[in-house]
């Protein structure tokens, strides 16, 4: 049998997979139908002190694409595929009062599986940081695993909030700081990707004592114009904000920041999210460094919470490791491994002698080069 455990800081999860903090933890129902489905464990949807009032209308939709169209619409379309999610959705709309006796009936129910609560709250005044050190108390006395400090949601007008905080060093020192005052328990810090350098900000979390750095939360992004109605495709009164873009468009950028992030700091501990809907992606992830995955766009689209996807990437893993069972026996022999191999451009070889052909290959998305079609 597979080994699927891992340790990830100090807490030990039975498979490194979790549901990320967004609708599919955002209620007890769901994280107790998630933990019957097979996640290790699950971040909760992100709990505050000062009221949420959603938008009206929908506050997620999906863009879908077709080989025939190459649009990304949010209209649904026969054959048509998944681009990714967007929402402009904002923290949890429950009060940490609602939160703490569900956060302490699921770990009594469920001792074994991992429960991290996603807290958030402002970094302008020393009351707003007496706000985190609330809700930090408030969560572990409940029973939490650790606690995720919300450092990326991309929705919050506020200056002192939610990824302004991730996109400014020393916010991100002075609130980590804050809640590691009064933690007894992991703190992880969540991290915008809508920043210049992200390794700068995750260098800033750790000075301030963070014991993991987790990426991607959603990137800042527009649904497109119809071209019929000439309103964008969701929309409130004729009126959008930039929402988040989630799934598999923002894989790619997600493993370039995380594979940054964790060269810079080998050491350190990174929870990878973004595009993960199956072992494949998992594994970038892991060998780029990564201790644990967390899931949100696959798994709403999955009956809410992702009861197929935790099978395919609990049956991944298994399939990954029996194959390389001859040197791995566990994610924390693979993770890593894979790290060294980015590079400056500059480093990336170059063709030598004959083998230089002048820019005269043939490829995709270039023009036929002018030897070939006289050749
Ligand atoms: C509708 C929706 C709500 C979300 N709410 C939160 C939240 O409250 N806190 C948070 O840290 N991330 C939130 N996220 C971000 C996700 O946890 C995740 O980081 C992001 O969607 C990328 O993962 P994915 O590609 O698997 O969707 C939300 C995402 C979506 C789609």
């Amino acid at each position: 049998m597979a080994n699927r455990s891992v340790t990830f800081t100090g807490i030990k999860f039975e498979n490194p997979f979790l549901l990320s903090s967004a609708p599919p933890t955002e209620s007890e129902n769901n994280i107790l139908r998630a933990f019957d489905a097979g996640w290790g464990g699950v971040v909760v949807k992100t709990i505050g002190l000062h009221p949420v009032v959603n938008v009206v209308g929908a506050r997620t939709k999906f863009f879908r694409t077709t080989p025939d169209d190459n649009n990304v619409s949010m209209k649904k379309r026969p054959g048509s595929a998944l681009h990714g999610s967007w929402n402009w959705e904002l923290i949890s709309d429950k009060s940490i009062d609602w939160w703490v006796p569900k956060i302490r009936k699921i770990k009594q129910a469920h001792p074994s599986k991992v429960v991290i609560a996603s807290i958030m709250a402002g970094s302008g005044s020393d009351k707003e940081l007496r706000a985190w050190q609330t809700l930090t108390e408030a969560v572990q006395d409940a029973g939490s695993d650790g606690i995720e400090c919300n450092f990326s949601c991309p929705h919050m007008d506020r200056k002192d909030m939610g990824s302004n905080i991730g996109k400014d060093e020393g916010l991100c020192s002075v609130v980590t700081e804050a809640v590691k005052e009064v933690a007894k328990i992991p703190v992880w810090t969540k991290l915008t990707p809508a920043t210049q350098d992200i390794v700068v900000e995750a260098a800033a979390c750790f000075r301030g004592g963070a014991d993991a750095i987790v990426s991607s939360n959603t990137f800042p992004s527009l649904p497109l114009i119809d071209p019929e109605t000439l309103e964008f495709e969701i929309q409130v009164d004729g009126k959008v904000s930039t929402g988040g873009l989630g799934g598999p468009a923002i894989l790619p950028m997600s493993l370039a920041n995380m594979a940054r992030m964790s060269q810079a700091f080998p050491d350190k501990a990174f929870s990878g999210i973004g595009g993960v809907s199956d072992f494949n992606q998992a594994l970038s992830y892991f060998m780029l460094g990564c201790g644990t995955v967390q899931v949100c766009t696959a798994a709403m689209l999955d009956s809410a919470i992702g009861p197929n996807i935790i099978k395919r990437l609990n049956s991944g893993l298994d399939a990954f490791l029996d194959k390389h069972s001859d040197t791995w026996k566990s994610v924390e022999d693979f993770r890593g491994s894979r790290r060294d191999r980015l590079v400056l451009q500059s480093q990336i070889r170059r063709p030598e002698g004959d083998s230089y052909a002048g820019g005269m290959e043939i490829v995709e998305g270039y023009a036929v080069p002018e030897s070939a079609v006289s050749a």
